[in-house]
């Protein structure tokens, strides 16, 4: 392991209090272990649709305190990790899931479709200079659709002058994933040469659909699927390959048991061993 991300306690549900302050016991405790362990800290996330605060939904009707909150938001979160983090996800998940668009959210609401995420983009940047800023969305792999309209939503920032400088594919999959989904994907967002980030990774067992007949023929399917990931990000040129993050190291700690109990997404199992997935993977690095 060379680098963290916080799941959870690097997002505004966490960060921001009811009464509109800012809370960072956990994440420094992450960014102390970080520093102590020679890792690198990665953000997660900025600006996202999901688990508005109750701080920022009473400014709805008022675009100029909205606008100066989240500026002032983004510019404490990086500031404080300016020099750890190696990165942020400054826009997480803004694509629709049908494809159709972007997607609908308070940000987009108050702060404008466009508008609210070069803001959060340019904040960020003045806040640290250096670090890569992405664009970081899920089912790129199983909806091609949405993939394209991500791909456009890139481009689309890029022209209005956001700096964006990587793309993150969550990479949430299942083990029914068609073989060629994940390459297909990993190569399209290299393709416009912007670093890619396998931001996320778990495949998922249980959410695959009924086609395999056993659970074991499931855990194939998850050993091929890590591996074909594993192969197409280290088949990238060097400038196009961030990083390859694990969401999460053990099945037992996996958000998807909290969805459904028999779910085994991950690399290690519960008890910590290394799957069959994790040589795959592992192989698929080397290739
Ligand atoms: C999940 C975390 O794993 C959970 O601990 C949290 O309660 C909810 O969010 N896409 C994302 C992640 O970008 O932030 C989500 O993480 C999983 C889906």
């Amino acid at each position: 392991v060379s680098q963290v991300t916080a799941e959870w306690e690097m997002k505004m549900e966490y960060l921001v209090r009811e009464d509109g302050s800012l809370r960072f016991d956990a994440p420094d405790q992450i960014a102390a272990f970080c520093r102590d362990h020679g890792l690198r800290l990665f953000g997660h996330t900025l600006v996202w649709y999901a688990q508005a605060p109750p701080a920022f939904a009473r400014l709805a009707g008022n675009r100029p305190a909205m606008t100066e909150r989240l500026r002032a938001y983004v510019q404490a979160v990086v500031g404080r990790y300016r020099g750890l983090a190696c990165g942020w996800d400054v826009v997480n998940e803004a694509v629709a899931e049908d494809g159709s668009g972007w997607r609908d959210s308070l940000w987009s609401r108050e702060l404008g479709r466009l508008e609210h995420m070069t803001l959060a983009f340019h904040a960020a940047r003045e806040a640290d200079p250096t670090a890569p800023l992405f664009l970081n969305d899920y089912n790129l792999e199983s909806l091609p659709r949405k993939r394209v309209v991500f791909l456009k939503l890139a481009e689309t920032l890029l022209r209005a002058g956001a700096p964006l400088t990587g793309l993150g594919t969550q990479t949430h999959v299942a083990a029914d994933l068609p073989a060629g989904a994940v390459r297909d994907a990993i190569r399209d967002l290299a393709s416009l040469g912007l670093p890619v980030h396998v931001s996320e990774m778990d495949v998922s067992l249980t959410r695959a659909r009924g086609l395999f007949k056993d659970r074991q023929a499931l855990l194939e399917g998850q050993k091929r699927v890590y591996g074909e990931a594993a192969e197409a990000f280290s088949g990238l040129p060097s400038d196009r390959r961030f990083a390859f993050t694990h969401w999460g190291l053990r099945d037992g700690d996996s958000w998807l048991r909290r969805e459904n109990a028999a779910d085994a997404p991950l690399l290690f199992d519960d008890r910590g061993r290394p799957k069959p997935a994790a040589a795959a993977w592992e192989g698929g690095l080397r290739s």
